[in-house]
């Protein structure tokens, strides 16, 4: 079984369940443990990067995307 699962929320964030490591653009490293899950923001209006906080639900048009592996 995998470590790190992560599941594509419909019309939403990724949401990551660690362990991993999660590095950004400065090179700020966040370290999260086992069993802890962050949400990565997948619209692009978080004002959080990367994470998400919510905006996809409240910001009009509504976010939406395709969230089923082919
Ligand atoms: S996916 Fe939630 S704010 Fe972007």
């Amino acid at each position: 079984m995998a470590d790190c699962t992560v599941q594509v929320r419909m019309n939403g964030p990724l949401r990551i369940t660690g362990p991993f490591d999660l590095t950004d653009q400065d090179d700020n490293a966040f370290t999260i443990p086992e069993g802890q899950a962050v949400a990565l923001c997948r619209c692009g209006r978080s004002a959080n990067k990367p994470f998400c906080d919510s905006r996809h639900r409240t910001e009009e048009p509504m976010f939406e995307a395709p969230s089923t592996a082919a």
